[in-house]
């Protein structure tokens, strides 16, 4: 199911679009009169990703892309691969290199969604469509997709306040946000914030540079430190390789019992500590939608099918330069010990024996999950 309710990221952002079209920036449009002229199967697709520390990118995005352009294109499209392993340096070489290559077409998830503008630009400039793909990079993108951001944050501030359950009003949480360099940070922080204010007390809460899970399990320790283990009721993790830091930072400190934890991305590790326990929740994402989706509107633009491509971006987002900015927004799903088989499983993205090795036999028999 898509969403198609209209998202205005940020108030910032919105003013920013607001006072720079009034003096004469671009606004988006769906027509494709500016990308390169209409090619064959043999298009070649740039996908610049963003790092490797946290799991799904070189497990699922990826692999799911580039399995689909070779299939939309009989075999002949390919697409040229770039991870930037957590530098936004790197990333604008890897970008400048395949406007040098000339690719047809670049799909970016930006390290940094601010600093890579200037790439986006020169990549345009030279006649080369860029897609802005999970993260909303800034500059003159031709089209967004993502999931609907907010709503992952709600899910997760929902589902801690019921992991918190009767003890939630008098509950203090640490609050483990992601990159700062990462628009989805403040979107996800945003969504929960909604859920949680008011109902809990943030004792404590990070940024968490480059979403590396040894920075998380450092601040978690520094959170520890400061306000005392015994009073820590659950922890808001914006995802699932920060969720791993968190929950070695409490064992560290001792605990045994772990409060409620969430998380995001439905990694391996996740899932598997949600069927012991260890973990409260995930948020499933489909990544094959998103990838999928992802490559057919790339190959759309470069073989000049607008109306396939038009029928794939049917939101609208304004970025902080640019505004009504075709996009699609996937809806996303709470993912806790009692819908395993039906997310996850069902999607073909973990299968229950990869899950249930044998650590996780006794728990996967309890929850029924075979
Ligand atoms: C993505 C998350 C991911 C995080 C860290 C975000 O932009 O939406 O799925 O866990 O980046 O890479």
């Amino acid at each position: 199911m898509r969403r198609t309710r209209r998202v205005a990221l940020t108030v910032a952002a919105s003013a920013m679009a607001v006072s720079l079209t009034a003096c004469g920036a671009l606004e988006v449009s769906g027509s494709s009169s500016d990308a390169s002229p209409t090619k064959g199967d043999d298009v070649t697709v740039g996908l610049l990703l963003p790092e490797k520390a946290n799991t799904r990118y070189e497990q699922f995005d990826h692999p799911i892309f580039k399995k689909k352009v070779e299939s939309l294109t009989g075999g002949r499209g390919t697409v040229e691969y770039a991870n930037a392993e957590s530098s936004a340096d790197r990333q604008a070489q890897q970008m400048q290199r395949m406007v040098d290559d000339r690719v047809d077409v670049i799909v970016l998830d930006a390290v940094d969604a601010h600093t890579i503008a200037d790439s986006v630009k020169a990549a345009k400039d030279a006649g080369i469509p860029v897609i802005a793909y999970d993260r909303l990079a800034e500059g003159p993108i031709d089209a967004y997709i993502s999931f609907d951001n907010e709503l992952v944050g709600e899910v997760q501030g929902r589902s801690l306040l019921e992991g918190l359950g009767s003890d939630s009003a008098a509950g203090t949480i640490v609050m483990m946000n992601g990159a700062p360099t990462d628009p989805n940070a403040r979107q996800f922080k945003a969504g929960a914030l909604t859920e949680l204010a008011g109902n809990v007390r943030v004792g404590a809460q990070y940024d968490t540079k480059d979403w590396k899970p040894e920075n998380a399990e450092a601040n978690m320790a520094e959170a520890i430190r400061t306000l005392g283990v015994g009073n820590i009721d659950g922890v808001y993790s914006a995802n699932d390789g920060m969720a791993g830091g968190v929950i070695e930072a409490l064992k560290a400190a001792g605990v045994t019992d772990l409060p409620p934890v969430t998380g995001q991305d439905a990694d391996l590790a996740a899932v598997q500590r949600i069927v012991s326990g260890e973990q409260y929740m995930s948020v499933y994402k489909s990544y094959p939608q998103e990838a999928e989706d992802a490559a057919e509107m790339a190959v759309a633009r470069v073989q000049g099918k607008d109306i396939q491509f038009d029928a794939l971006v049917e939101d609208k987002v304004d970025s902080p330069t640019h505004k009504n900015i075709p996009a699609q927004l996937v809806t996303v799903v709470a993912l806790t010990k009692k819908n395993i088989a039906e997310t996850v499983v069902a999607d073909g993205i973990h299968k229950v024996s990869d899950i249930c090795t044998a650590a996780y036999k006794a728990d996967c028999a309890e929850i029924g999950l075979k």
